[in-house]
């Protein structure tokens, strides 16, 4: 595996690849790899000849007291996981050669309606930060696929949103969340946790299963079933942020009419906010 710093190399690189005939796949990450990455980088080897991963943390997606300093680097260990989950390319561009102009006057990319509310509510601007980076790093490598994990529930919809609105022509992959055993998502803000915060994190995975299964037995008093599970996450020494019971592809509040469903929740242990979501399909209606 090559890693290379800068877009020229980037760009060289990737040139090289299809003029063999070579199909490219990208993976963006922030770094901190974890099986979550690996599994998606071994999608990209399955579905491309090409596998291009990103690791940059991006200034411009945090807010002003997120943890964009404490953000855990750890290049020597990802690049590792990389080649052995089959990646050709790595680039690992500093900030400088993202935002050469600085990030001030820089053009900003933003998907309305799918970007407000739920993360885009508690993490103003957030959203902006992603689809402007994903755009520019987009551009840089010009893939035939992009593979994102469904984790990010919410950002998959944001990225699925700017290729088909910019007609960029790449496909989007997500893929499933990978979970530890306990049923906890695998994130790189996993490791902020305490041991007694780490021993109590399934809760919420479990209660979206336990609402999930509440659904899927008729129950459609969705502000019951919210108000039990905070109860229980407060009860694990969780600050709720949100949870909620959206229609699965436009992320609209879900009615008794819906039948692809997801329910997504953001709640803090300490100052670590953890996410996950549970995306299910309904026989009939509720
Ligand atoms: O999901 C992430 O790791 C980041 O939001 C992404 C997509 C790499 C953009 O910085």
């Amino acid at each position: 595996m090559n890693t290379v710093k800068s877009v020229r190399e980037l760009r060289a690189a990737v040139a090289q690849a299809r003029a063999e005939g070579k199909q490219i796949a990208f993976v963006p990450t922030m770094g901190n790899l974890h099986a979550g990455h690996a599994a998606l980088v071994e999608k990209a080897a399955q579905r491309a000849d090409f596998v291009v991963a990103s690791i940059f943390v991006n200034p411009l997606q945090f807010g002003p007291s997120e943890d964009l300093d404490k953000y855990p680097r750890t290049l020597i260990a990802d690049q590792e996981k990389l080649v052995e989950a089959g990646c050709h390319l790595l680039f690992t561009p500093d900030v400088d050669e993202m935002y050469p102009h600085g990030m001030h006057g820089q053009t900003r990319v933003s998907v309305p309606v799918i970007s407000e509310g739920l993360c885009g509510a508690s993490r103003p601007g957030h959203f902006e930060g992603v689809a402007t980076v994903v755009s520019k790093l987009f551009n840089m490598v010009q893939p035939d696929l992009a593979i994102f994990g469904q984790k990010d529930f919410q950002q998959l919809a944001v990225i699925r949103t700017l290729v088909r609105d910019l007609n960029m022509p790449i496909q989007i992959i997500g893929e499933p969340t990978v979970r530890a055993d306990d049923g906890l998502a695998l994130s790189s803000r996993n490791g902020y946790l305490s041991a007694e915060q780490r021993a109590s994190a399934p809760v919420l995975y479990q209660s979206l299963r336990d609402m999930a299964d509440a659904i899927r037995a008729g129950e459609y008093d969705f502000a019951k079933l919210i108000s039990a599970a905070q109860a229980q996450h407060s009860a694990a020494g969780f600050r709720p942020d949100y949870l909620e019971v959206r229609e699965a592809n436009s992320l609209r509040p879900a009615t008794g009419d819906d039948r692809q469903l997801v329910i997504l929740v953001a709640a803090f242990s300490g100052s670590t906010r953890l996410i996950d979501n549970l995306a299910f399909e309904l026989d009939k209606p509720v």
